[in-house]
């Protein structure tokens, strides 16, 4: 099931609120991490950047068909050929990838699900021994001109509790100015 208030602004617009590149190399991605999975991808506005930046494949999920289709023809435009993106409901059937597959997860713009422990889970489940975490969403202010209502957006000590409950530690926070937050954390044991 699609997770509440996942809808999005057009894709001119959302571009407006991030420097992906950016945002992607502070949280972490560099060249020597190998495979990834992105929960959500949407417009495929950290996709696309992230397929650049890291060495490996891409691994993207949406349940919305056009928001594969678009993500899929702008890896094509980038001539990219390590980013396969899948329409998926993560929700309800995770992602279909073997465990310990991915050095790094992107739970981007995500987090203001229901059940949040079913994604961190599968996020846990999928990462490698030394893999990392990345989360992002918007701050918690009433004032940002987009992000979901204030009573479900969670504030970054939530998102880090959260992480901790299924096994995630020793989180970093980021400032990602002008809207955003990042929290950058390792998997436990
Ligand atoms: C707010 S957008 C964020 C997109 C992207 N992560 C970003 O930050 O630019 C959330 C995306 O998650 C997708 N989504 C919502 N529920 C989902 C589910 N259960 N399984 C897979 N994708 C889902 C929506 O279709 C939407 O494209």
């Amino acid at each position: 099931m699609k997770i509440r208030e996942s809808g999005m602004p057009e894709q001119e617009m959302w571009e407006k609120f991030f420097d992906p590149r950016k945002i992607l190399k502070m949280l972490g991605l560099n060249n020597q991490i190998n495979n990834v999975a992105e929960f959500g991808c949407g417009y495929g506005t950290f996709t696309i950047p992230a397929a650049e930046i890291i060495r490996g494949r891409i691994y993207a999920f949406d349940i919305e068909s056009d928001m594969v289709r678009i993500t899929s023809d702008k890896a094509k435009k980038h001539g990219l050929g390590n980013v396969q993106v899948v329409v998926k409901d993560f929700m309800a059937d995770g992602t279909g990838l073997e465990e310990k597959s991915v050095d790094y997860v992107m739970l981007f713009n995500i987090l203001h699900l229901e059940k949040s422990e079913i994604l961190l889970k599968e996020a846990r489940r999928i990462l490698s021994k030394a893999g990392q975490l990345g989360m992002i969403h918007w701050n918690y202010d009433p004032s940002t001109p987009r992000g979901p209502s204030m009573d479900i957006r969670p504030k970054p000590q939530q998102c880090i509790q959260w992480a901790m409950a299924v096994g995630f530690r020793d989180p970093v926070q980021f400032d990602l100015k002008p809207y955003h937050y990042g929290v950058v954390m390792a998997k436990k044991g």
